[in-house]
Formats: structure tokens, sequence, C-alpha cells
């Protein structure tokens, strides 16, 4: 396969069918948000339709998910009625070579933060471009906070030097609502030196639900790169 006149979307198919060929019959799938992710349940949607696999079950991590779940033909579940996740598929913002992630291009992090923590195997989809040495530059880093208290969140962030801004909708007057109810702040830092500290620190001002920094939480990386006009994935 050469990668056309689309080389991202080309990336994207390509680590989204190595992630989704990694699940096996009877287990209990995360199913992330994100237009990655979108090929991974759409690949594993065609794997349980040939029968190559069986009996699996998908925990989507937004409305999105859940939407394409049903179109593929994955049947779902929730957390009340299953005591493990196998493996998540989930995508990225960015990604540092510790495999720390800043999440929720999508204002799913929350969400995506509960399944993906919860899996034994928590495979990250990213094509290349996703590769930060740190953490931060340049991507916004997403916090979700209840709406009654995005003012006091805004300024509790700018003490602690970052420049917040309220996400807004595209094709849609006013803020980004997020599949709780809630808003999502776009932060800008100079530099996050401590991503595990800056992850409880934000979590910690009252009103935030949830931010975008996922450390610690990733078993695996798939990239999916473009290599002599050839498209391959790599594991990092
Ligand atoms: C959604 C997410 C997505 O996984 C992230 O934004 C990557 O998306 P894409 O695969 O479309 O680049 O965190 O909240």
């Amino acid at each position: 396969m050469t990668v056309g006149n689309d080389p991202v979307k080309v990336m994207k198919q390509e680590v989204g069918k190595a992630a989704a060929a990694l699940v096996q019959s009877g287990m209990i799938v995360g199913l992330g948000t994100g237009s990655t992710t979108a090929y991974a349940i759409e690949y594993l949607g065609n794997r349980l339709k040939s029968g190559e696999i069986k009996d699996i079950k998908g925990i989507p991590t937004s409305f999105q998910a859940e939407v394409l779940a049903k179109q593929y033909g994955i049947p779902l579940t929730t957390l009340d009625a299953v005591d493990h996740i196998d493996i998540a598929i989930d995508g990225a913002d960015e990604v540092d070579p510790q495999k720390n992630l800043i999440k929720g291009g999508g204002a799913a992090h929350t969400r995506e933060k509960v399944v993906d923590a919860l899996a034994e195997q928590f495979i990250v989809v990213v094509d290349a471009n996703k590769l930060v040495d740190k953490l931060g530059s340049t991507f916004l880093l997403p916090v979700e906070a209840i709406p009654m208290a995005i003012a006091p969140v805004m300024r509790a962030i700018e003490k602690l030097g970052g420049k917040p801004q309220l996400r807004m909708g595209v094709k849609k007057a006013g803020p980004v609502i997020t599949d709780q109810g809630n808003m999502v702040i776009d932060v800008k830092f100079d530099s996050i030196e401590n991503p595990a500290e800056l992850e409880k620190t934000l979590n910690n001002i009252p009103g935030v639900l949830e931010n975008g920094l996922f450390v610690g939480v990733a078993n695996k990386v798939l990239i999916g790169e473009v290599k002599d006009g050839q498209p391959v994935v790599r594991e990092m």
C-alpha cells in the first residue's frame, strides 16, 4: 500500500488496524475516542463480522465510541456488568518518551481515563506527528470542570502559571459541553516539567473533574508512520 495524498489518514488506519489485531475472542475491550480509534473500532467490527474473533464486548469512552460500536456491530457492556477490562485502545494528542500522554482533544478524557486506567493492557494508537520530547509543547492541556466553577477554576489555573481558555464549539454557538454536561478549559503551560505532579494539582482544584494528563497509564504505544513512501507501524 502507498500513502497517496493523505498520509496522516493512512497512518491512522494502519495503526488502528494493528491495535484491533491484538484483540482476542472473549475479551472485554475499552473503546477509545477520536479519528484513529474510529479505525480500530471499524476493523474490530470487521473481525467480528468475518468470524475471526467472537464473544467480545466493548466499553465505550464516549458517545462517539458508542455510536461507532453500534454501527460496526460490536456488542456493548458497562462497568457495572464486568469486573475487569482486558484491553483498551485509545488515541492521544501528545506522547512523550516515557509514554505519558496528553488526551482530551475530543473532550472525552474523563471517561477515557476511567476506562483506559482500568484496562489490563492500555494500547495507545497515534500517528508519528503526536510524538513530543516534552508534554505541552504542541497541544493545550484540556481540563474538564463543572459549569458553575469555570471562573474560579480558570483563576486557580492562572495562579499555577497556565493560560486558560474556554473551549468553544464548532458549528455550535457557545462552549463545548462534554458527555457529562461539563465544560473544557484548554490550558497553555510554558513547560510541563513534572506531569505527575501537575495532574494531581489540577485535579485538586475544587470544581475540576479531570484533566488530560495520563501519567504511567499506557502499556504500549503503537505509532503509524511513513517510511520510504510506505505506511509502517512500530512500537515505541
Ligand atoms: C479524545 C482524545 C483522542 O484520543 C485524541 O484527541 C486523539 O484523537 P485523534 O485520533 O482524532 O487524533 O483524547 O478525547
